[in-house]
This record gives C-alpha cells, structure tokens and sequence, in this order.
C-alpha cells in the first residue's frame, strides 16, 4: 500500500495515530506495518463498543440428547462402527491450541504446563495418553492436526519435538497456524504491540477450519480420506479424543455433526447449552439465557435446557468445505491487552484496557443442518483447566484425575 493510501485508510477509520508511528520506522518497518493495515477487517473494528452490531439471536428451542443410559444400550453397535470408521481412515482430530491461556498465567503454550505432583504429566502428555487408548483399541493411528497461532507456534513445536511426541508416531502429527486479529482501546482505536506491528493476537478458535484451509492442511486431510473431525480444545485432560462410540452414534444418526455435552451441575452454571435456534442446532451461551430458559422443564419435568458443551465436537468435512467461507458472527471480548505507547514503552495492564475480536468453533454448530447431542459422564470425561486454582483449575483438574486412576 502506498504511503498516501495509507494515510487515507487510517483518516478514513479514525486511526491517524498510527501514520504517526508508521512514520518514524525505517523502510523495512513501514512495509510490515503497512501490510498489517491492509489485512485489517474494518467492519469488525467498527464492533468495538457497539454490542448492537453482533450477533442477533433467534428464538431458542430445547434439543434432547442421546443420554448416557440410551448409550450403554447400543454401546457395542456405536464402537464397533465407530472403530470400524477409524480404522478405514475416515476420522482426524484437530487440537485447538492456539489460544493464549491468560486465565492460567503461565508462560509458554498451555499444553506445556505441567500438572504432575509427584512426577512430570503435562497437558500435551494427558491428550496424547488419552488419544493412545484409542488408537491401541484401533490398532491404526489417527492423525492429529494441531493449530498454534502466532504467538506460540515455535515453542509448541520445540516442545513436542522436545518430548519426542510423548510417543505418537511424528508423521501422524501436523501443526498449522491459526489467523491473528488486532486489539483496540476501549475507544476503537488501535493499539501497537511494537514500533513496527499493531498489537495481534488469535482471534479465536472459530477459524480452525479456514486456517486448516489457507495452509495447505487440508489437503493433507483430503488426501489421507479424511471424512470427519474431532476437533477439542487443548484444556480438558479428561476428554477422549476421536472416541469410537461417540463418532459410531454419530454416523447412525445421520447427523451432519455432534457435540458431546455434560448434563448441567446446577440450573445456573456457566456453561453454553446446546439448543434449537430457529429450528437449527445452536449454542445458547450462559450469560444469554433468561431466567425463563434456565429455569424451564420439559414433559418429564427435567430441565428443558440442560446439556452444556465441553467443546468437543465432530464434524463432517464436506459440510465444513460448504460453510467455509460463510461469514462468522465476531465476539467483542473485554481483555488486557499488552502495548507499547506513543512513546515507546512497554504497558502491561492489570485490568482489562480494550477489546479483542474472536470468532467460536460454538457459532459453526449453527451452521451445521444436525448436531448429534451426546451426552457424556462428567466427571469421566470433563476436567477443563482455565484458572490456577478454584474452579476449572489445576487443583479441580488433579483431582479428577485421580479419581480416575491417573497418577500424578
Ligand atoms: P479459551 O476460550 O479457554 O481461551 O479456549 P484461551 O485463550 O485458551 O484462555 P484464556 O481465556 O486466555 O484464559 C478454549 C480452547 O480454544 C483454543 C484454546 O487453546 C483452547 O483449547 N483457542 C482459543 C484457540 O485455539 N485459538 C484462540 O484464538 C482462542
């Protein structure tokens, strides 16, 4: 983009402040920041304090699930189609580990930290364990697909090749880079994390499939015959990954995707329900329910709206190749965002100074014609690790595992 462009694009937006920056940099400097500009995606700037502009609902409707009981009945049918859907190659897992993982506070990539007592168990180490009880039930290995972002793609790779893949065959494990957005003051203008670079970070787990796309992963996946993936987040040491009974009730529903879903610890907790919206799958997050829907009953007098996502989920490639270029609804998130001000210096605020934009795998649900709702037991298949302690923490995570005979 040439100088004056530049400079009409940023009055154009109300960003002058950052011409003033552009023009102290030396001509290397101005070209990368230059191109920053140019990938910027003004519309979702202009989100920045204007909560009318996102996403606006439908009318919400319950969605039954297949209950654990309904489970254990057809169980082996499930495994035996989902195991023989394995071994035919037809099913992939993607990682989403792209995320920055504030609430845990730890430097380095989330799935590096270590959750051992008494002996090393990292996060990687537990999905990789967990992945492993289903590929020796399998007897083949199911490829694993890791999306990193920018700010942790070096060091989640040294990492893995450090621990020389906890053992998962290096050929069935391949890493690509999610998309980055920039940051805002609460004002909407932009902040710079560095003379020469606005101030980017992963602009949410919603574009896995699209990254997948634009680095070439995806042909990877056509190419192995890859027909459905299970993509999980990298913070739940418990979950099972590529579950043969999850992706064998999928296939016998006929549903186009599925979501493994925990029934609600009480009415109230904080955790998105996956529904009906407009007569199409979809996810109601907590803090957009009434009192009304969290409190409603269905016939048999169970809550109507009860079965929260763990962000495990699986989905089928053809229809994500429809939807990919569908736009997604983007997230204002109130964070503290690291920058550098007008004279240079480094602020690492305490509170959170502005927004960052995300767009959420949950929004895809929406996007999909049937979500298979499978609901899984807690405490087996649920221990999230968002925060150092309290809840969805380290100590709620260790204890889980223990009850679960894993050694820590
Ligand atoms: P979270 O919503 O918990 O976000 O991510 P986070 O960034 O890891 O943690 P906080 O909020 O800063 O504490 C849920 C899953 O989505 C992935 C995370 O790595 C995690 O597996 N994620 C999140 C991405 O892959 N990319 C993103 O941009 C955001």
């Amino acid at each position: 983009m040439e100088e004056k462009e530049l400079l009409n694009v940023l009055q154009e937006h109300g960003q002058e402040h950052i011409f003033d920056m552009y023009k102290k940099l030396d001509l290397d400097g101005q070209k990368r920041l230059a191109a920053q500009i140019e990938r910027v995606d003004w519309s979702m700037i202009a989100m920045a304090g204007h909560k009318e502009l996102g996403l606006k609902r439908g009318t919400f409707e319950p969605l039954s699930a297949l209950k654990i009981d309904k489970i254990a009945q057809n169980r082996e049918h499930y495994e035996k189609t989902g195991l023989d859907a394995i071994r035919a190659g037809k099913v992939g897992a993607v990682l989403l580990a792209g995320g920055q993982g504030t609430r845990l506070g730890t430097d380095g990539p989330k799935g590096s930290y270590n959750i051992g007592i008494t002996k090393d168990v990292y996060i990687f180490e537990m999905l990789i364990r967990n992945l492993f009880e289903v590929t020796h039930q399998a007897g083949c290995f199911v490829p694993l697909y890791i999306m990193t972002s920018d700010k942790n793609n070096t060091e989640t790779i040294a990492f893995f090749e450090e621990k020389s893949y906890f053992g998962y065959p290096k050929e069935f494990v391949k890493f690509f880079k999610q998309e980055m957005a920039p940051s805002v003051d609460f004002n909407g203008k932009l902040y710079m994390e560095a003379p020469d670079s606005l101030s980017l970070s992963p602009n949410g787990n919603g574009g896995w499939f699209y990254s997948m796309a634009v680095t070439g992963t995806l042909e990877d996946v056509k190419a192995r015959g890859i027909e459905w993936l299970n993509i999980f987040a990298v913070d739940n040491v418990l979950q099972r990954i590529a579950d043969p009974i999850f992706v064998g009730a999928t296939l016998d529903s006929g549903c186009s995707s599925g979501a493994k879903v925990v029934s609600k610890a009480d009415p109230n907790e904080k955790i998105g329900v996956l529904c009906l919206e407009d007569g199409m799958p979809s996810i109601v997050e907590y803090y957009e329910m009434t009192e009304e829907i969290i409190h409603s009953k269905n016939a048999d007098g169970e809550l109507a709206y009860n079965f929260g996502v763990i962000l495990n989920y699986l989905f089928r490639v053809d229809e994500l190749e429809r939807i990919m270029n569908t736009k997604m609804p983007v997230h204002t998130v109130e964070k503290k965002i690291p920058y550098i001000d007008t004279n240079g210096t480094y602020i690492k605020p305490e509170e959170p100074n502005g927004y960052k934009f995300e767009i959420l795998v949950l929004d895809m649900i929406h996007m999909f014609d049937s979500c298979l709702s499978f609901e899984v037991v807690r405490e087996k298949e649920f221990a999230p690790i968002k925060n150092k302690t309290g809840v969805d923490s380290v100590e709620s995570a260790r204890a889980l595992l223990k009850k679960n005979g894993v050694e820590l």
